[in-house]
């Protein structure tokens, strides 16, 4: 199974920067095999176009950061499924904590979303994690149950073998914290149990730098990261790129 390392550019770049921190990476990923790792970014919508154009070629994959649940319909602002898939996205992220604290989605809401996503070709990346209050009370496992029993619930077996998982604990995004291996080990192990044999592979997300990539890819459990700040810089993910690709695998 491959790692997977996908820079989450959140709401930043301007279209030219876009463009060329597009071709920076898929540059530096040229001799890489994507059977080794797979490589994605997820620019701001209004440049999604025009990075596709300038990763076409590559092995960079499309994503996008996000997507309403239905296909199309009077809802202002909103950005469908099937909108995402005719400009070449292959995967969307589901349920982003900023997502779900700043724009006030429940877990139904990001249940609908993974439906839509599913349902225009789009994989999903679904992402989960606590928050500080919840951690600090012990909570954290009970907090990331709830959130895939929700996502999950329903889920045919060829739906959830689409699916990848992002474990993003909140108090480490954007903090320069970082959930220590052994934090985020024990968690990408309780979500593989929560979800059974077939559990789709876990991404770990939250402060990750070139300087503790290699020692959270090679704890046992996580198959990759979503990367937020460090991605921004193609020099500083694509060393993220390479600790990941280079860290002894634990199965
Ligand atoms: P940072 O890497 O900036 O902490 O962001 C993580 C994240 O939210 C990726 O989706």
């Amino acid at each position: 199974m491959p790692r997977y390392v996908v820079g989450n550019w959140k709401m930043h770049t301007l279209r030219d920067e876009a463009v060329s921190l597009a071709e920076g990476v898929a540059r530096g990923i040229r001799d890489l095999d994507p059977a080794e790792v797979v490589v994605g970014v997820a620019p701001p919508f209004p440049f999604l176009e025009a990075v596709g154009r300038a990763i076409a070629g590559s092995a960079v994959l499309l994503v996008a950061q996000d997507l309403h649940p239905e296909a199309q319909g009077a809802f202002t602002g909103a950005v469908s499924g099937p909108m995402l898939a005719s400009l070449g996205v292959e995967r969307v992220l589901v349920g982003h904590s900023e997502r779900r604290s700043l724009f006030g989605e429940d877990d139904a809401c990001v249940a609908a979303k993974l439906r839509g996503a599913l349902a225009a070709g789009l994989d999903p990346i679904l992402c989960v994690g606590e928050r500080l209050a919840e951690r600090e009370a012990g909570r954290q496992e009970a907090v990331v149950a709830a959130q895939l029993d929700a996502a999950f619930a329903d889920l045919d077996p060829a739906a959830r073998a689409r699916l990848l998982v992002a474990y993003e604990p909140v108090w480490a995004i954007g903090t320069g914290v970082t959930a220590t291996p052994e934090q985020a080990g024990a968690m990408h192990a309780f979500i593989r149990s929560h979800l059974g044999p077939a559990a789709p592979p876990i991404l770990y997300g939250g402060s990750v730098k070139p300087k503790n990539a290699s020692d959270l890819a090679a704890t046992p459990g996580i198959d990759g990261f979503l990367v937020g700040g460090a991605s921004l810089d193609a020099d500083s993910f694509l060393a993220i790129v390479e600790g990941c690709r280079a860290a002894p695998r634990s199965e």
